[in-house]
């Protein structure tokens, strides 16, 4: 039985397979298990130019290790970004933001080519919901979107004493039983003051590495 690092350690490690060309920039994303990738990253650094990273924590790892980080509106359209996620369907939609930085990881999935979702098994569901569904909102905007949010079924729950890397609020929503993906994304979008939202359905991963103690699993829709 492998224990949920070594898990994260192996996905990471299969992720290295698709840095299969030379002078990439690529898109790097951010929590536990990304952190793992950015560990074994040095092994492909003759093939990656720069980077764009999703958030403060992830761009000083990065640098740490010696990796070029750059502004996505430096370079233009990604070909590849690699990022963890808290839960993933059986269609590769997820629902990300338990690190707080959603915003920018559905930024830099929107702008590149491929995105591949590392996860362990513990975060394959058949329905997403059970992870608690955060929504990056704007300060002023908390109580009413709180209700919003209630108007859809869920309980939300401010996550406190946190501020994103763009000065905003998370407000983590449970209780969501989210049997439409795509079109709760978009109406949680549409209430004001929500900057984004952590349903990753239009922005769904072209494939997940999925780790067990089987191995790595693809899963591509
Ligand atoms: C951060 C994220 C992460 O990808 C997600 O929270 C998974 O993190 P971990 O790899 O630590 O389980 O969306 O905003």
């Amino acid at each position: 039985m492998s224990t949920q690092d070594e898990l994260k350690h192996k996905v990471a490690l299969a992720a290295l397979d698709y840095f299969d060309d030379y002078d990439m920039v690529v898109g790097i994303g951010t929590g536990s298990t990304v952190n793992c990738l950015i560990d074994v990253l040095p092994q492909v650094k003759n093939r990656i130019e720069a980077c764009v990273s999703s958030s403060e924590e992830t761009t000083k790892r990065l640098k740490e290790k010696g990796f070029v980080v750059k502004e996505l509106n430096q370079t233009g359209p990604l070909s590849l970004y690699i990022d963890g996620a808290d839960e993933c369907d059986t269609h590769n939609r997820l629902i990300k933001g338990g690190g707080g930085a959603l915003t920018r990881e559905k930024i830099i999935a929107a702008a590149s080519d491929k995105f591949i979702c590392i996860v362990d098994e513990s975060k394959m569901v058949n329905i997403l919901g059970c992870f608690p569904l955060p929504v990056e909102v704007i300060p002023m905007a908390q109580s009413h979107v709180g209700r919003a949010l209630a108007k859809l079924g869920g309980q939300p729950e401010l996550r406190q004493g946190f501020t994103t890397d763009n000065g905003n609020i998370i407000i983590d929503v449970h209780n969501l039983k989210i049997i439409d993906p795509l079109k709760l994304e978009g109406e949680i979008n549409n209430i004001a003051g929500v900057v984004c939202n952590g349903i990753f359905a239009h922005q769904k991963s072209y494939a997940t590495l999925v780790a067990s103690s089987k191995g790595i699993k693809t899963q591509k829709i």
